[in-house]
């Protein structure tokens, strides 16, 4: 069948992308399945594509605005279309991309704890799109379930109560099978809340809080975005850049970092210089932990403070993905610095004793001609109700990643931050450590969470964070009832 993304994948293929304006509506049985063909998934992974050439560190790289509220009793008002535009990702090149509010990392907002927030989405695009508030604790109509879209052309308000702590937030599209290509094309912003006892703690704020959104992408010859095999996707943007580099002065920074790849680990590191971290998806660690490497899963969020102070002016270091130079610090100018780290950031809440154990396995069936994402052997079907969850309770899930060939899994739970107990039976990894939504799940591997479903009642997801896993299937539905 020639479906509209056949139609895009030979358009990319014969340069001609561009002409096909990929805001038509998807037909009716669309799947998000083109880039994930049974022999990607199986390890045959050439890469296709050569990255532009682009001389590295010439562009500077933006921070996405911070979008000023209407204010209207105690809560404040967004309103944030959704839409196609063309952005600036190589110089001099207008790529075509889907956006929240015009800019290809959408505004940022910044909510307060215990301060509503309510954004109103117009759709704009032709098709059905929706809004999810990642590692956000929000009622259930107001989470982006993936079949409560915003239809074209109309408008849908989210409704935020910001009770949880301070943390680092993104948003970004969950409609129906379409989820991975309108994230891949743009459908992405964060979303920071603060709260009064971590602006106590006197951490770089300001402009010296500068959160970076890091995700790979595929162009082709005329820079468009192509949506096919997630392994050509070698060229990682920085707020939308490649390769930029960041003035900084010679003082500390609180750098929020976020992995908005679709399907990709990072391995990060400022070249052996260290960096303290001080924060992980779902807030402050207890206490900060030098580190000179990063990993950071897709739809991971990873806080550091960088002390500029410790290099001369002139002294530039560059962030890498492995050995993949990504972003570049210019050290270049002296500033005053009151802020500071304390050695006590927030302890974690307790652990209350947990009630019910279940296991949660993400594999593909490749028996068929398409691979199909399961979890616990059953692709996701919204009609369907996975786990009925008693509100009040703590759960423990023994997440599995049961694939037998080499193919990572990321594993999300939506509503709740959860702890990791356990990895592979063992000890879990640095990265595990704090409030985690997301977590990374290798082939063969286990990870053992635990999480208490507090208030909210409704219908949520869990599913895995590589996204096109997740747009055929592997994803499951809970219900939290009374
Ligand atoms: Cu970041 Cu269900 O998503
Ligand atoms: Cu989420
Ligand atoms: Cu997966």
């Amino acid at each position: 069948m020639l479906n509209r993304r056949r139609l895009l994948a030979l358009g990319a293929a014969t340069g001609g992308a561009m002409l096909l304006p990929f805001t038509k509506s998807a037909p009716a049985g669309a799947k998000g399945d083109e880039p994930l063909r049974k022999d990607y998934l199986l390890g045959n992974r050439t890469a296709r594509t050569v990255r532009p050439a682009i001389a590295p560190f010439t562009t500077q790289m933006p921070v996405s605005t911070v979008l000023q509220p209407a204010q209207s009793g105690g809560v404040d008002i967004y309103t944030i279309p959704i839409r196609a535009a063309n952005a600036q990702i190589l110089p001099g090149v207008q790529t075509p991309v889907l956006t929240y509010g015009g800019q290809f990392v959408g505004p940022t907002i910044r909510a307060k704890t215990g301060r509503r927030v309510k954004v109103i989405y117009q759709n704009r695009l032709d098709m059905p799109a929706n809004v999810h508030l990642h590692g956000g604790h929000v009622p259930a109509t107001s989470d982006g379930h993936p079949m409560d879209v915003i239809q074209p052309g109309q408008a849908r308000v989210y409704d935020y109560p910001n009770t949880q702590q301070g943390a680092t937030l993104w948003y970004h599209d969950h409609s129906h099978h379409m989820e991975a290509e309108h994230v891949y094309r743009g459908l992405h912003g964060m979303y920071v809340i603060e709260d009064d006892s971590e602006q106590s703690l006197r951490l770089p704020s300001g402009a010296y809080d500068v959160p970076i959104l890091l995700r790979d992408a595929e162009f082709d010859a005329n820079g468009a975005l192509v949506f096919s095999d997630p392994a050509n996707r070698t060229t990682i943007l920085a707020n939308g850049k490649v390769q930029p580099f960041f003035p900084v002065a010679a003082r500390k920074y609180r750098i929020r970092l976020l992995n908005a790849s679709n399907e990709h680990v990072f391995q990060l590191n400022l070249g052996g210089a260290t960096m303290t971290k001080i924060a992980s998806d779902g807030g402050l660690l207890p206490a900060p932990v030098q580190v000179t490497e990063l990993a950071l899963a897709s739809a991971e969020r990873v806080e550091v403070v960088i002390d500029f102070s410790r290099y001369a002016i002139g002294t530039k270091l560059v962030l890498s993905n492995g050995s993949d130079p990504v972003l570049r610090f210019d050290v270049v100018r002296q500033a005053a610095d009151s802020s500071r780290v304390p050695a006590q950031l927030r302890a974690l809440p307790a652990l209350p004793a947990a009630t019910v154990v279940r296991d949660v396995a993400m594999s593909f069936d490749l028996s068929g001609t398409d691979p199909v994402g399961m979890i616990n052997g059953k692709a996701f079907d919204p009609n369907r109700v996975d786990f009925q969850i008693k509100r009040g309770s703590t759960e423990i899930w023994n997440i599995i990643n049961a694939e037998t060939f080499p193919l990572d899994h990321t594993f999300h739970l939506h509503l709740e931050q959860f702890r990791v107990l356990e990895r592979n039976g063992g000890a879990p990894l640095p990265q595990d450590a704090g409030l985690k939504d997301t977590v990374l799940v290798p082939p063969g591997g286990s990870v053992k969470i635990q999480a208490t479903f507090r208030d909210f009642l409704g219908k949520y997801m869990y599913h895995c964070h590589f996204l096109e896993h997740s747009s055929i299937g592997m994803m499951g539905q809970m219900e939290i009832i009374p």
